[in-house]
């Protein structure tokens, strides 16, 4: 079976989206609504987080309330782009650990080159979400995900602003097991592998390198 896309259907992403693929959006307004989509993404590929009870006193009396079960939680953000997402995975989920993989696209091939991987030691025993502004053809978040699974990791997810409809295809056949949970999923990718409608190129954006 393949792994389910939640695709977000709220107002603020919604909103938040439009603004973000707006080519006059400033690089500081950009990078701000990155942070923000991506906290609100995080609040949906969090919601099955197991969860236990514990003994709290309130200024009333004694109660027995739910806290998390202490599942460790790791972000994984694909560089650069993927940088301006952990903020926003961070202030939901404050105690995560954060591996970085460092992978940009061939321009003319498209495929995936990974600089850089560093990840906590204890990487395989944490839930892993990977984050990227961008699922396109699919190759770096496929790649991605397949660098986790050599590091022994068995609960992965993917979490993207936008996505092809490409890109999803080719993360639910070569890894089923990962549910992506994406703003939006746009209409198709163009020649140079970029999304249309899309919001152009990401790392550029939040970084103004352009
Ligand atoms: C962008 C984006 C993804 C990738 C998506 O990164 O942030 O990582 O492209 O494309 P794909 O699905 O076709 O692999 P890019 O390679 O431009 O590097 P950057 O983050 O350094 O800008
Ligand atoms: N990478 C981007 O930053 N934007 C796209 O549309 C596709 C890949």
């Amino acid at each position: 079976m393949n792994g389910k896309v939640h695709v977000m259907d709220h107002p603020l992403v919604a909103h938040k989206l439009t603004i973000l693929r707006d080519k006059n959006t400033s690089v500081k307004d950009f990078r701000e609504l990155v942070s923000e989509i991506g906290m609100l993404i995080t609040y949906e590929a969090t919601r099955d987080l197991p969860l236990t009870t514990c003994e709290v006193e309130t200024p009333i009396c004694k109660t027995t309330a739910p806290m998390l079960k202490g599942k460790k939680f790791a972000v994984v953000p694909i560089l650069r782009a993927g940088l301006g997402l952990v903020d926003g995975v961070l202030r939901m989920v404050p105690s995560a650990r954060v591996g970085h993989i460092g992978l940009y696209r061939n321009e003319e091939t498209l495929e995936p080159v990974k600089y850089f991987c560093k990840m906590p030691k204890d990487v395989a025993e944490r839930e892993v979400l990977i984050v990227d502004p961008m699922l396109a053809t699919g190759g770096s978040a496929e790649a991605a995900i397949g660098f986790m699974k050599e590091y022994g990791c068995t609960s992965i997810k993917l979490m993207v602003l936008l996505a092809a409809p490409e890109g999803i295809e080719r993360i639910q056949k070569s890894h089923p097991d990962v549910d992506i949970y994406c703003g939006a999923v746009d209409e198709r990718l163009n020649e140079n592998g970029y999304i249309v409608p899309g919001l152009g190129d990401a790392g550029d954006r939040i970084f103004g390198t352009k």
